[in-house]
């Protein structure tokens, strides 16, 4: 657990993440003994509270949310006394100091050694006044270390995130940053790498001679909720594309790292970031990238409405609920692979699923037999089903030479006892422990961001042309041009 101990701050106390996320996840790590008993939580939000009524607040969230079911032998207050309440406006350095103070009675009695760590679970244009504010309030002249996590959107476009990083960086170090993208706390995520550098039958083979194409999905199948006001500035290309696909992607492409540590893989990451081959005209993204937009349709027999009907959403949006693309990493072991994305609101189902797919194996000495060889295929499946699934060929019992295709499937979210974490509780956890692997660093964010904006910039010159799908289809059919003009479809999810 924290050696000395930490403070906990999350501006934003009374919002959804905090609600939803971060209490439960604090409360996960508390009931698996990681946080020890040196701890405190600061809720920090405008709305006048108490600290019994946040406590009231935390206790309702994690009894809805968490993974763990309170347990009735346990002494909630000795969870809940470690959780207080600051009311504050966030543009009032006074507001600050009084923090500072509060939060010294509770270094104090919680025996928290200066270690402070601020979430920002707050509208990114808020980022920079309340870095400012940490530091004239003398939040920051504590004597431990100070961290500062902050939530995506990281910025709209390549400049504006420039301009939100200087912002920052006049208060925080990169060091001090961990930029969140939640898909690279999830478990299956971090075993990428496990499967890829652990295993000899997958890294000899992980290359243009033998991988015939990789395929990324992150499909949803909600709307956009409550958030339509949020999603019709941002967009599926954003929203999905610019963070968590790429990310995914560099997880799949990069270079084994010289050492297991935060900065040598953060370095090779960033380079699939460099190598991806930017399209260079508008002609290219018509080419390469497919955007669509969902109409009313059904799903499981439910009728749904149109994206442009939804709440806070202009009636007349051109914005994206699905895209898909066909990305090239333009290094030696990719060269010539196409890596396939796709993600998109009101699909069939919720799935985020990796399919690498193997070359074909020569038929000749099966000729004349017609024997249809499926090529092999590894399927990493990341959410909400966690596992992987490996598709060979192999002779039909009992047939004299008939080949059928088989799974080799190992369903880990199936097995009894297995319990994943939830990302939040890991990027807490490595936050406070200053482990930043799984966290975004600036050059990460800038170069997706540049390979973003040339796709972006080319839908802004046209923005009616977007493809329409019903809800509760698998996007539009010219998603699947993309790949039948390679020769290749998209293999279904499971
Ligand atoms: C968020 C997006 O980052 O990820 C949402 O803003 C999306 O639009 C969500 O629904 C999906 O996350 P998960 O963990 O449910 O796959």
């Amino acid at each position: 657990n924290l050696a000395s101990g930490a403070v906990f701050f999350i501006f934003g106390a009374t919002g959804d993440l905090a609600r939803r996320k971060l209490f439960p996840a604090i409360y996960s790590l508390y009931r698996e003994g990681k946080l020890g008993e040196r701890f405190a939580v600061v809720g920090v939000a405008r709305r006048p509270r108490t600290n019994d009524q946040f406590r009231e607040d935390v206790t309702n969230s994690i009894g809805e949310f968490c993974r763990y079911k309170v347990e009735a032998d346990t002494d909630w207050n000795d969870f809940v006394r470690h959780f207080e309440y600051k009311s504050l406006d966030i543009n009032n350095v006074d507001g600050f100091r009084e923090l500072d103070e509060q939060t010294k009675v509770l270094e104090h009695e919680f025996n928290i050694e200066g270690n402070r760590l601020f979430f920002l679970a707050l509208a990114p244009e808020l980022f920079g006044s309340v870095s400012q504010n940490l530091s004239k309030g003398g939040m920051l002249d504590s004597k431990g270390w100070h961290r500062l996590v902050i939530e995506k959107p990281f910025g709209y476009d390549l400049e504006s995130a420039k301009k939100l990083n200087e912002q920052i960086n006049e208060v925080f170090r990169e060091e001090e940053i961990y930029r969140i993208d939640h898909y690279l706390g999830k478990e299956m995520v971090q075993n990428i790498e496990v499967i890829r550098f652990a295993n000899a039958f997958f890294e000899p083979l992980w290359n243009k001679n033998h991988i015939a194409n990789v395929q990324i999905t992150l499909s949803e199948t909600v709307g956009v909720e409550e958030r339509g006001g949020y999603y019709d500035h941002a967009g599926a290309l954003r929203d999905m594309g610019q963070n968590h696909i790429l990310q995914l992607l560099t997880m799949i492409a990069m270079e084994p790292p010289s050492r297991m540590v935060a900065e040598d893989i953060r370095d090779e990451k960033v380079k699939v970031l460099r190598s991806l081959r930017a399209y260079a005209t508008p002609e290219e993204v018509e080419a390469n990238v497919v955007r669509g937009q969902y109409t009313t349709g059904a799903l499981k027999g439910k009728d749904l409405p149109g994206y442009r009907e939804e709440q806070s959403v202009n009636p007349e949006s051109n914005t994206e609920t699905y895209f898909a693309a066909k990305v090239s990493v333009d290094n030696f072991r990719w060269a010539g692979v196409p890596f396939y994305i796709r993600t998109g609101k009101r699909l069939p189902v919720k799935t985020t699923e990796v399919v690498v797919e193997f070359k074909r194996m020569p038929t000749n000495v099966y000729l004349g037999q017609k024997h249809n060889l499926e090529p092999n295929l590894l399927v990493i499946r990341v959410n909400p089903m966690e596992g992987i699934y490996v598709k060979i060929n192999a002779k039909r019992p009992g047939s004299e030479s008939e080949i059928q295709p088989l799974a080799m499937d190992f369903c880990q979210s199936c097995m009894v006892g297995i319990n994943s974490p939830e990302a939040y509780e890991r990027l807490i956890f490595d936050a406070a422990r200053g482990d930043s692997t799984y966290f975004t660093r600036w050059d990460e964010v800038s170069s997706a961001w540049s390979f973003v904006d040339k796709i972006a910039e080319a839908w802004a010159a046209n923005p009616t042309n977007i493809e329409h799908y019903p809800a509760g289809s698998w996007g539009p059919e010219k998603a699947s041009e993309l790949l039948a003009n390679d020769g290749f479809h998209w293999w279904p999810v499971n």
